[in-house]
């Protein structure tokens, strides 16, 4: 603190004027450096943090990407700065635009929180399965909801022949996968100092896994990326045997209907963001493992995550016992439990769907 004043005392020879720019400069650093310039200025750079359990367990580094610390708690933060920014760059999205989206969750609060941040009217379109505390959180922040069942076709279908609407399509948007290309991917670049051999996550869009695994291969193209895919997604046989949509996946698709806990991962088309991703295989992550990994990593490190996150950690246990001991393996900690307190974390609705957590003692869950 003394230093950053010493000139104002040692520069008698100094025109006043520069010496009151330099005063105020340096206020300017010590005290305004942390100030924002609203919320789009607070996305990224979230932590990597290493999860003790799951590491000491595999003998190998495990670190979530803890993305649930962006100011609207997803990923989704970066995607829909990203979308806003770009439409706004190419002129598509301007002063009277209402931003229109199909989403299951974290995208349609992204978008609300940064699209009113910058004067912009939301509608979305919903699905009938999204979790209660979601579409609270939509009611709050008072956005255009209309729930459907073919939401990503009412959405599209609500823009056509309209010029004030701005379809912010994050599937096939490739604004999504440059979000995490040019941010998630270089930010665990440099916070594992390229000392990384593999890394893992879910996919819904794919924007995540296309862009974190381009960027990673493009700077080592050893760094192993896989997917993890619960189950009813055509993803993991798309990667596996190139096939999209195996008719066992049909199958458990109609078994488990709309109550799947794992919003916002797992989709039966090749999207365009996904079409990007560089992978070397990809895994199948259960509900009944997710379910387990959520509690297990609640009781032991005090993380508290949604289901896609718990199955990102499945999938990094997997990837663990693949590369053995020794390596370091990024996965992404998408949103946190708080919006899954009615399901996840609800003893009535694990019992009524027939969930029963397992011996968390130990890793064996993970199959
Ligand atoms: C909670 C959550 N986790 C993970 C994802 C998957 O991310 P992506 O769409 O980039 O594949 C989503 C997507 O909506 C999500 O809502």
């Amino acid at each position: 603190m003394f230093s950053y004043f010493s000139n104002y005392f040692n520069s008698e020879e100094q025109p006043q004027e520069q010496q009151e720019e330099e005063v105020q400069n340096e206020i300017n650093t010590v005290y305004h450096s942390g100030i924002s310039n609203g919320i789009i200025d607070t996305i990224g750079n979230t932590p990597l943090i290493r999860i003790k359990s799951l590491s000491e367990a595999t003998g190998c580094e495990i670190y979530g990407k803890a993305e649930f610390m962006n100011p609207g708690g997803s990923p989704k933060d970066r995607v829909a700065k990203s979308i806003i920014l770009d439409g706004e760059k190419s002129g598509l999205l301007k002063e009277g635009s209402t931003i229109v989206e199909a989403t299951a969750g974290s995208t349609g609060i992204s978008l609300t929180m940064l699209g009113k941040s910058r004067g912009y009217n939301v509608q979305l379109f919903i699905p009938d399965n999204v979790s209660k505390e979601k579409v609270e959180l939509w009611k709050l922040l008072i956005v255009g909801m209309n729930n459907a069942n073919h939401f990503m076709h009412c959405a599209y279908q609500r823009c056509l022949g309209d010029s004030t609407a701005f379809y912010a399509n994050q599937f096939d948007n490739l604004s999504n996968f440059s979000a995490h290309y040019t941010g998630t991917g270089p930010e665990i670049w440099k916070q594992t100092r390229g000392d990384i051999d593999g890394f893992i996550a879910a996919a819904g869009t794919g924007g995540t896994v296309a862009g974190i695994s381009s960027y990673l291969k493009s700077r080592k193209s050893s760094i192993e990326c896989w997917l993890i895919d619960p189950p009813g997604s055509g993803l993991y046989s798309l990667v596996n045997t190139g096939v999209i949509f195996h008719p066992k996946d049909r199958l458990v698709v109609e078994k488990l209907g709309p109550r799947s806990f794992y919003e916002g991962v797992g989709v039966n088309r090749k999207t365009e963001n996904f079409n990007k991703a560089s992978l070397n295989g990809a895994y199948r992550g259960t509900e009944e493992e997710g379910i387990d990994m959520a509690h297990y990593l609640l009781k032991h490190d005090g993380l508290f995550l949604g289901g896609s996150s718990a199955l990102n950690c499945v999938g990094a246990v997997k990837l663990a016992r693949k590369l053995g001991p020794g390596k370091t393996i990024v996965t992404v900690l998408c949103d946190s439990g708080h919006r899954y307190t009615s399901r996840l974390y609800s003893k009535t609705w694990l019992k009524d769907h027939n969930f029963e957590v397992s011996d968390l003692s130990n890793l064996n869950f993970v199959k």
